[in-house]
């Protein structure tokens, strides 16, 4: 049984035993199970029922990563994180389905989305998104193609939320050099030098234009299972969040102590807007990787 299908979700299960399954809304993935685990966050207080973004798996952001810093910037009335993690995608069907791996698509066009954000962002566009299983990875593709006849700018980002036992155990490896930006110190820009990232404290950081692909990330699960290599795909930044004691406990989806067991590495394109001419399509994605 390859794939189960209802109203609000499809779960998608390789021969391995890993499974993934994908809320319609927000074409958001709420679980990655591979090697026996659970390899994503979802808090016990998230909303599932379509009236608020997902907490936890990986929502899908887009058009807009935050808010827009500049007041004119053509995303600059759309919510926080943007409309595709809010909006109720079409099931496209699995188009792969062999040994080896599942593939499944999801779409969503302008003519998808909530009235009043396409009031606020009046672009014709379409956007799939491809979640491909196998035994031991996850692929996430997004494709944004532009349907008007005008250019359009966009980011688009993997806001991927990790399970953790233990966040005091973390390290995040291959961010060493590069600048990032500190959400938490007011947007100040800080060089990491350290080797890894570890997390003891609220953390907040888009680390720009990281040139390496590949980093790998510790979950810190006993006896080294469950180390992750996260490839990025056209994907140039990098936003590390846990949001700490004080953040948990005002987040009304989140539980005042699931920051010890979660952190999100998120791929993305969010320091600058990507532009998209007329009729052309960007795609940007991420492979993650078990070691089981
Ligand atoms: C991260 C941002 O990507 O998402 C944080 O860098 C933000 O600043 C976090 O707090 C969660 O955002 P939201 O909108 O899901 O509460």
């Amino acid at each position: 049984m390859p794939s189960q299908i209802n109203d609000e979700k499809v779960s998608l299960i390789h021969s391995s035993g890993s499974s993934v399954e994908v809320y319609f809304f927000g074409a958001t993935i709420t679980s990655w199970k591979c090697g026996g685990k659970e390899r994503l966050f979802l808090s016990k207080d998230s909303k599932l029922d379509g009236t608020k973004a997902i907490r936890g798996g990986i929502p899908l952001i887009f058009p807009q990563f935050a808010k827009a810093s500049e007041p004119s910037a053509e995303t600059a009335n759309l919510p926080q994180h943007g409309i595709a993690r809010v909006s109720t995608w079409k099931w496209l069907g699995v188009n792969v389905d062999n040994d080896e791996e599942l593939t499944a698509r999801f779409g969503l066009t302008d003519s998808q989305v909530p009235e009043n954000f396409h009031k606020e962002w009046p672009k014709k566009f379409e956007l799939i998104f491809i979640v491909t299983l196998t035994a031991d990875t996850l692929k996430n593709t997004l494709e944004v193609r532009n349907k008007g006849t005008e250019p359009f700018g966009f980011n688009a980002l993997l806001h991927t939320y990790y399970s953790v036992p233990d966040i005091s155990k973390v390290s995040i490896k291959g961010l060493n050099d590069i600048t990032y930006i500190d959400k938490v110190t007011n947007f100040t820009r800080v060089q990491d030098v350290k080797d890894s990232i570890t997390i003891d404290q609220e953390t907040d950081r888009i680390y720009e234009n990281v040139t390496r692909d590949e980093f790998l990330i510790d979950l810190g699960q006993p006896g080294g299972v469950g180390n992750f290599t996260l490839k990025k795909l056209n994907l140039k930044d990098t936003v590390v969040w846990n949001p700490w004691i004080g953040k948990a406990r005002s987040m009304s989806d989140f539980g005042d102590e699931e920051y010890k067991n979660m952190v999100c590495v998120e791929p993305g394109t969010v320091t600058e807007y990507v532009k998209l001419e007329a009729d052309k399509t960007w795609e940007g994605g991420q492979i993650l990787k078990v070691q089981l």
